[in-house]
């Protein structure tokens, strides 16, 4: 039997239930993974609060992101073997002991990248990394990002410095030593945000790694055009700007497992907590300050 985290109707964390069903095999082009890792996102609560509209078929399995090791191989694939460690990307349905999952949602993982640091990677480092391309950041930019705390923007942080770009980012105050343990120049978001960041130099790029009134009012304040401009999370308020969501190339998540395994890019982990924990995990990321990434253990 494998276990999996599913729900039927939309709503909060009380809405996820724990299932035992049999272990399924990989079909054509598909993988089985035995999962050591899961990492949460706030997409994962987003889903289940039926954020995205009634397109979910359910019972449905939130989840983005997993690592762990290939125990099953379906026909025609050739990339992996039974024994192998990797990393998965899928959209939706990782919160599950045994992931049947695409091979081309699917990477290898180094042995530089530990499980811990491999489940952090999908979807938020992997955003992070998408911001930085996006923005084709160089060592000529001060690059300005919003929510830098967060598992997406500290990601880009890592990744701007690694660009050679001066990185001003923003945050509350408990998390300015942390920001400066990885490279950037903290500013506390809030009525004082733009005064703080003209006092540090003028700001050539912005990425958005929250969302929201104020960070978009502070960009559009802050840069000539929105050319140099992008959001993690396009809203009213970053469509009515002109900020644009942010581009996902198709290798996004073999580009960040490279940062990661070169170590220009450390996921901070704030807890690691039992898959049957599930809903404890989507209140904490629900709060929007959770200190770095919250993980899965089946
Ligand atoms: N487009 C994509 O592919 C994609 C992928 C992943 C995530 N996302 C979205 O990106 C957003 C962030 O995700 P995440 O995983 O980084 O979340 P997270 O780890 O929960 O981080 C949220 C961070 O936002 C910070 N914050 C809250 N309000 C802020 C404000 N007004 N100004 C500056 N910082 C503020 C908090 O920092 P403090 O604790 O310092 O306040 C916190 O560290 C979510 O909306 C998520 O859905 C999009």
């Amino acid at each position: 039997m494998s276990k999996r985290i599913e729900f039927v109707e939309y709503g909060g964390p009380e809405v996820l239930r724990r299932v035992d069903g049999p272990v399924v095999e990989p079909g054509p082009g598909q993988v089985r993974i035995r999962t050591e890792l899961i990492g949460v996102n706030p997409i994962d609560w987003k889903m289940t609060a039926g954020h995205f509209g009634d397109a979910l078929r359910r019972p449905a399995v939130p989840g983005w992101a997993s690592t762990g090791i290939v125990d099953a191989v379906g026909p025609r694939v050739r990339a992996f073997a039974v024994g192998d460690p990797v990393i998965a990307g899928p959209r939706g349905g990782s919160y599950r002991e045994h992931l049947v999952v695409d091979a081309r949602l699917v990477v290898p993982r180094p042995s530089t990248v530990s499980p811990e640091q491999a489940a952090g990677l999908p979807s938020s480092g992997v955003a992070g990394y998408s911001l930085i391309h996006h923005l084709g950041v160089t060592a000529e930019d001060t690059v300005l990002i919003h929510g830098a705390a967060g598992s997406v923007g500290a990601a880009a942080v890592q990744i701007a410095v690694a660009c050679g770009a001066r990185v001003i980012r923003t945050a509350s105050p408990a998390n300015h030593a942390y920001l400066r343990s990885i490279g950037a120049e903290p500013v506390a978001y809030g009525p004082d945000l733009i005064d703080a960041v003209q006092g540090l130099g003028d700001v050539t790029a912005v990425a958005d790694a929250v969302g929201g009134p104020d960070p978009v009012a502070a960009t559009t304040h802050l840069l000539p055009t929105m050319r140099r401009a992008v959001t993690v999370w396009g809203d009213r308020y970053s469509t009515a700007a002109g900020i644009p969501w942010v581009d996902h190339p198709a290798d996004e998540l073999e580009r960040t497992v490279e940062l990661a395994a070169a170590g220009r890019l450390t996921v901070r982990i704030a807890e690691i907590l039992p898959l049957d924990d599930a809903a404890i995990a989507f209140s904490h990321s629900r709060s929007g300050h959770s200190p770095g990434k919250i993980l899965l253990r089946p």
